[in-house]
């Protein structure tokens, strides 16, 4: 077989057969197809596109281009969930224990990561003592015994995907569907869970600023997961303003303690029950999103998913005294209020511009050897919809420097303020199963 055919086949628009793309993911892999071969089939794949069968087979050799977790020692169905990235997501935090307290269990890999906020790893770390290098057999002992553990990526994941990605950063590549799905989804299936939820944001904080993409990316993934024996369906989520409240590591831990109180914002308790709903029910542990939805409402007012959160912190060297004294985590040294410069209704807060001012208060990390500030970020008053008079506080700027003059400016950028009627946006734009 020869590279050459392969990328003239893809040029004229004919689909790859699977030994095709295996061979070309196995010799990029292997260092023995040079990076401007793969940039011109990429490029072919990006104007020609992948059919359903393709783009499975694609997700698979890369799924096999590295290790490949086995979770089989796990009693239960396991479902993971995957959100494509947004503003403030502090979902996975809450979900964790609330769906583990129904019975589900819960074997997360999660990353550190670039971005607005740390990882959920990093928002983890903000409680005093909480590790997660563990090693693969506490990880799934802890998951048998509590039903929720959080363990950082470690191992050979997907290389392929990693070398590929780097190519379609400095090829303009990247903006493919079935480049970003099978990205997306080798990576999930190498972490060896059985079902997987999507969480596909849209909105300007999103990756997938517009909807009928998203959608499209969502229906490109459900399909691949389905296609390669994993249950998988995908939520479509609003992400035009930031989820919930909280943009920073120890905000939403906070945030999330709320949350699991009963307390928390609505967009974030609704997203959280949405998403935790199908979980539930992918892993048998209800037979209606109806009834998923009933036991997880329970135990966020029983104190059950509260519970829950405790002993998983506890059990992976966490203080979970900071559940019931949120203020002993940590806390920066100033709260610098916004206030709004005219009346009117909120009608914009670009999701995007919130995460970059948190970025720059220390909140995220630029490189992947950034340190970053836990307890820095931005706690918001207002959502779109909502009214507001002038000189009342849009937001909290929780900072370690005084000087935020360029903060505010960014802020005051990205928040509009209308005389005119506003509606919330819709927070679930649809499914796709
Ligand atoms: N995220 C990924 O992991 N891969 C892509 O291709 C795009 C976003
Ligand atoms: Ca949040």
């Amino acid at each position: 077989m020869r590279m050459y055919d392969i990328i003239e086949k893809k040029r004229d628009n004919q689909a790859l057969t699977k030994e095709e793309i295996q061979f070309f993911i196995q010799g990029y892999t292997n260092g023995e197809i040079p990076d401007y071969q793969v940039s011109a089939l990429l490029m072919a794949i990006y104007f020609q596109d992948m059919n359903d069968q393709e783009r499975a087979e694609l997700t698979q050799a890369m799924v096999e281009s590295g290790d490949q977790i086995d979770l089989s020692a796990i009693d239960g169905i396991k479902v993971d969930k995957h959100s494509t990235g947004g503003v403030g997501d502090t979902t996975t935090l809450i979900l964790a224990p609330l769906v583990a307290s129904v019975g589900v269990p819960v074997a997360k890999m999660s990353g550190r990561g670039l971005g607005h906020t740390g990882g959920t790893i990093d928002k983890l770390e903000s409680v005093p003592g909480f590790h997660v290098e563990i090693s693969n057999d506490e990880f799934i002992e802890l998951v048998n015994k509590n039903k929720v553990a959080v363990v950082g990526q470690s191992g050979n994941l997907t290389p392929a995907d990693k070398k590929i990605y780097g190519l379609r950063d400095v090829t303009a590549t990247v903006n493919s569907i079935p480049l970003i799905a099978s990205s997306i989804m080798s990576k999930k299936i190498a972490s060896g869970a059985d079902a997987i939820v999507l969480d596909v944001k849209t909105g300007a904080g999103a990756f997938m600023k517009d909807l009928d993409d998203a959608k499209e990316l969502a229906t490109a993934m459900v399909t691949i997961g389905n296609k390669v024996g994993r249950n998988t369906m995908a939520v479509i989520s609003d992400m035009s303003q930031p989820l919930g409240n909280a943009i920073g590591n120890a905000l939403e831990v906070k945030e999330a303690i709320e949350t699991l109180q009963g307390n928390g914002p609505e967009d974030l308790t609704e997203l959280c029950l949405t998403l935790g709903s199908q979980m539930v029910v992918l892993a048998k542990q209800a037979a209606t999103i109806k009834e998923a939805r009933a036991k997880l409402e329970e135990n966020l007012h029983n104190g059950k998913a509260l519970q829950q959160f405790k002993i998983f912190l506890n059990s992976q060297g966490g203080d979970a005294s900071v559940v019931d004294q949120p203020e002993s985590l940590p806390q920066a040294t100033y709260q610098i209020e916004l206030p709004a410069k005219s009346s009117g209704k909120v009608a914009e807060i670009i999701a995007d511009d919130i995460g970059t001012a948190a970025m720059m208060l220390g909140a995220g990390r630029a490189t992947k050897d950034a340190v970053i500030d836990l307890a820095v970020g931005i706690v918001l008053h207002k959502k779109i919809g909502d009214e507001v008079k002038e000189g009342e506080s849009l937001l909290t700027i929780h900072t370690n420097s005084e000087d935020v003059d360029e903060v505010k400016d960014k802020l005051y950028r990205s928040i509009s303020i209308s005389a005119g009627e506003i509606e919330a946006p819709t927070l679930i734009h649809g499914m796709v199963t």
